[in-house]
C-alpha cells in the first residue's frame, strides 16, 4: 500500500511542531503503523536551522515519555508539497505562509492541527517561545489531544491501514484453550 505522510509545521521548528512530531510518531509506533505512516516536522522561519528542540520543550516532553533527541530544525521546502499528504500548521500565521507556498497542483490536506481536535476552546497551538513554562505543558496537552483526532481521521480515510497491523498487534483469534484441549477436536 502507499504510505501516508504527515508534516507538522510551526515557526521555529523547535517547540510546537517537533512536539507534534514526537507525540504523533509515538502514537503511530505504539499502534504498529510505523511502516505505513511517515511523520516529519519543519518551520517557516530559519533562525534555528539544525538546532535540537528548545530545552523547555524537550524537558516537558520527556516528563511524559517522549524522546525528541533525534529531531533537528529544518525549513519547509517547496518539495514538501510533493512529499506530504498532510501538511499541518500549528497556527494561522504558519498556515498563511504555507498557503503562499502551496503549488496549485497540491491535492493533499493543508490545514490547522487543532481542526483535528475534539476540544473547541482553542483553534491554534499557541507559540510558547516567549512565554512562561506553563505554555510548554499546554502545547503538549493540545498536541496529545489533536494527535488522537488526527490518527482517527487518517484511519477513517484510509481503511487499508486497519487491515495492515503489524504481527505483534494482531488479535489472536484462534487462541482458545477449550478448542485446543478438546479431546473431540478432529485431527486434520
Ligand atoms: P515554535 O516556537 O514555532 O513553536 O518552534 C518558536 C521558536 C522560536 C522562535 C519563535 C517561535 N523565535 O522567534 O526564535
Amino acid at each position: 500500500m502507499n504510505k501516508i505522510s504527515v508534516l507538522f509545521v510551526c515557526l521555529g521548528n523547535i517547540c510546537r511542531s517537533p512536539t507534534a512530531h514526537a507525540v504523533f510518531q509515538s502514537m503511530v509506533d505504539s499502534e504498529g503503523l510505523s511502516q505505513q505512516i511517515i511523520v516529519d516536522s519543519a518551520g517557516t522561519g530559519d533562525w534555528h536551522l539544525g538546532h535540537a528542540p528548545d530545552q523547555r520543550t524537550s524537558a516537558v516532553a520527556a516528563e511524559r515519555g517522549y524522546d525528541m533527541s533525534e529531531l533537528r530544525s529544518r525549513l519547509v521546502e517547496a518539495e514538501d508539497f510533493n512529499q506530504f499528504d498532510y501538511i499541518i500548521a500549528m497556527d494561522s500565521d504558519n498556515l498563511s505562509n504555507l498557503h503562499a507556498m502551496r503549488p496549485e497542483s497540491y491535492n493533499g490536506q493543508l490545514g490547522l492541527f487543532l481542526d483535528y481536535s475534539q476540544q473547541n476552546e482553542q483553534t491554534e497551538v499557541p507559540d510558547p517561545y516567549y512565554g512562561g513554562d506553563n505554555g510548554f505543558a499546554l502545547v503538549l496537552d493540545l498536541v496529545e489531544e489533536a494527535s488522537t483526532g488526527l490518527l482517527a481521521h487518517i484511519r477513517g480515510n484510509s481503511p487499508e491501514l486497519n487491515d495492515s497491523l503489524e504481527p505483534d498487534n494482531s488479535p489472536e483469534l484462534y487462541d482458545s484453550p477449550e478448542l485446543d484441549n478438546s479431546p473431540e477436536s478432529p485431527s486434520l
